[in-house]
């Protein structure tokens, strides 16, 4: 759709930028409500960040994402900083205010909770141990969430076992940290689990992990989508687990986004989800 000069413009600020699937999806959802605006890749290196982002209001943007290597920095240039991304410690999306001051906030632990509840009968979490592995930023996110959806303990996995420790003081709460090697064991009674980590990514080694353990009823989630089906899912699938890919953590992530920057909630339909698939030669 061609745009007025009135146009509200958004954009995906990062360092590459060229990888990011952000402008297909929501270059998707403003053709398909024809909405007068437009969004666009901004590839920005760390020591301009502070620069672009205030560049922001200037140039009449109503807002932007924030992607790798940005989200923590962010958080520290951003004149206000929303309760989830404070407590998750990243910003991957920024509102610019009537008055120009930028809002940061985080869709990230939203679009994780969102995309479950789409696929699966999400309620089995409730009170329940769930297990994630990883203990990066995507990990963090999902994890505040998850104690926000009030899950039961949270058992916290990684091949570096510090980095679990750290995370898990950081955040707080019912945390508790399993050495990699017990992760097969750490599977009983778990109602949820996630892999965080990129393994099972194209290109990169499988997840080796034994699954007997893992309740029948328990949701199976991976966040990576390439490729879309992993062998942690395909092997969840096999023995009867419910099974969530990782597109769509991404998809509703940038509902909060879209909906703040243009004033129309969208909709995650199958047709947004194979455009995106093109995109990305999945
Ligand atoms: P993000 O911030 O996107 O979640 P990240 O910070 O790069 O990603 O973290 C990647 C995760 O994959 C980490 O938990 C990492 O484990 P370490 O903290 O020990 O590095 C995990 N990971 C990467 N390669 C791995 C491997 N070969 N075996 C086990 N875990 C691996």
């Amino acid at each position: 759709m061609s745009i007025s000069g009135k146009a509200r413009i958004a954009g995906i600020v990062g360092w590459p930028v060229d990888h990011s699937l952000s402008p297909c999806l929501h270059g998707y959802w403003l053709d398909h409500y024809q909405i007068d605006g437009s969004y666009i890749p901004l590839a920005v290196p760390p020591a301009d960040l502070r620069d672009a982002l205030s560049a922001l209001p200037k140039l009449g943007f109503v807002g932007a994402n924030i992607t790798v290597p940005h989200k923590e920095a962010a958080l520290d240039i951003v004149d206000r900083v929303d309760p989830d991304a404070g407590r998750i410690g990243a910003v991957n999306m920024i509102v610019v205010l009537e008055d120009g001051s930028l809002e940061g906030r985080n869709t990230d632990g939203y679009g994780f909770i969102e995309s479950l509840s789409f696929g699966t009968r999400l309620r089995v979490i409730k009170d329940k141990p769930v297990t994630i592995l990883g203990a990066g930023g995507a990990a963090r996110s999902i994890i505040v969430a998850l104690q926000d959806y009030a899950v039961g303990s949270i058992r916290l996995i990684n091949r570096t076992k510090e980095r679990a420790e750290r995370m898990s003081e950081e955040i707080g709460g019912d945390i508790d940290v399993v050495s990699w090697a017990q992760r097969a064991e750490a599977l009983a009674d778990s109602m949820l689990l996630v892999n965080t980590t990129t393994l099972g990514m194209s290109g990169q080694p499988s997840l080796e992990i034994e699954l007997n353990d893992l309740p029948l009823s328990a949701i199976v989630n991976d966040i990576v989508y390439s490729p879309l089906e992993t062998d942690l899912l395909a092997a969840a699938r096999k023995r009867g687990n419910p099974v969530t890919d990782g597109l769509g953590m991404l998809l509703h992530q940038a509902r909060p986004g879209f909906a703040a920057w243009f004033d129309r909630d969208p909709e995650v339909t199958e047709a947004l989800r194979a455009h995106v698939l093109k995109k990305a030669g999945v």
